[in-house]
């Protein structure tokens, strides 16, 4: 039977309410919830789709820092309809990608990201199914780790363990980060730290009385999505802040895989958004030292101070810290 296409305009509120629920209430470690091809498709067009603003944030970052994936095969594992895998190829090309390989506990779910996977990018070739034993090429999670019970985290991380590099973004809640930051400390050992850290050392998180921080930064919708009705009415019928994309990410790749460049050893990253006040900002940094609150003084860094103001994200920062003072900044903005 043909199905209509899914829409923006022709959106099925039912199922993604269904869905909704599901995402809010962590019912999804419970089982399979994708009920149909068009749950995907309604999920693609709309949650999937601000994971995917999410996602161009985090690859922005990973180029600004020279990064680019090892060649090999990618794994989208939990891919849902396959949004994270996408959008890894169309940022870094296909040239070194031997396959892309779709993974979910959802046959129907693999069958929708395969099918979008090869309309996308017609010349890649797309498998779905396990990832084989043996090495694993480049490895890409998306909001999958407040679905796993203890024993499934245990086998993604030992798949973890088998690839030669990660790409992990999860949602930017306490919770969800700090999960995440579990992860990357049980990583640690075998894997250099790309992103978003600036030092290979444990997370300064974990240091007492930081209890209450978990490192996020939010990323941005499309300009003029406000003023676009059927996101607007998606925003108001979901109950969700259209402008607010908050999210926690994790870049590794396998300790002496390619030569590592230190490049930004010696800076800081900015988690959270900066505080902008008059004639000052505050921003908690994490570097080699640990993590922190700076001030920057708008007499110390007038343009750079300029840009926070317009709510410029900013990600790295090279400084000389006198007391909580940032005194001579060196900044890097996507
Ligand atoms: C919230 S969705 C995210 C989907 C996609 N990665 C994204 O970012 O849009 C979580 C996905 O993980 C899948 N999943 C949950 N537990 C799994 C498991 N144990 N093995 C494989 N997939 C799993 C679900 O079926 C679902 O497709």
């Amino acid at each position: 039977m043909m199905h209509a296409e899914t829409t923006l305009d022709t959106l099925d509120w039912d199922a993604l309410e269904r869905l909704r629920d599901g995402f809010l209430s962590g019912t999804g470690a419970a089982g399979v919830y994708w009920q149909s091809r068009a749950d995907l498709a309604n999920y693609d067009l709309t949650f999937a789709q601000r994971i995917a603003w999410k996602w161009d944030a985090v690859l922005a970052e990973l180029k600004l820092r020279g990064w680019a994936p090892p060649p090999g095969e990618v794994i989208d594992w939990g891919c849902g309809s396959g949004v994270a895998g996408r959008c890894v190829l169309r940022e870094f090309g296909t040239e070194n990608v031997t396959a892309l390989r779709l993974f979910d506990r959802s046959a129907l779910a693999m069958e929708f990201a395969e099918a979008r996977a090869k309309a996308v990018f017609p010349k890649l070739a797309v498998t779905s199914g396990e990832p084989e034993a043996g090495r694993a090429g480049l490895l890409v999670l998306s909001h999958v780790l407040n679905e796993l019970p203890e024993a499934e985290c245990e086998s993604l991380l030992q798949l973890a363990r088998r690839a030669d590099a990660v790409l992990w973004v999860e949602p930017g809640t306490h919770t969800d980060s700090r999960a995440l930051v579990a992860m990357r400390e049980r990583l640690r050992d075998d894997f250099d730290l790309v992103a978003p850290c600036t030092h290979q050392a444990t997370c300064g998180l974990l240091t007492a009385g930081n209890e209450r921080h978990w490192c996020h930064n939010f990323a941005a919708p499309p300009a003029g999505i406000m003023a676009d009705g059927n996101w607007v009415r998606f925003a108001q019928r979901m109950g969700i802040d259209l402008r607010s994309l908050p999210y926690s990410f994790l870049a590794l790749e396998r300790k002496g895989l390619r030569a590592a460049e230190e490049q930004f050893s010696g800076w800081s990253r900015v988690v959270g958004a900066p505080r902008v006040y008059k004639g000052f900002a505050k921003m908690f940094s994490c570097g080699p030292g640990g993590v922190r609150d700076l001030t920057l003084q708008k007499r110390d860094a007038p343009e750079l101070f300029k840009r926070l103001r317009n709510e410029e994200p900013l990600l790295l920062l090279k400084c000389a810290v006198a007391g909580e003072r940032a005194e001579t900044v060196g900044a890097t903005l996507p």
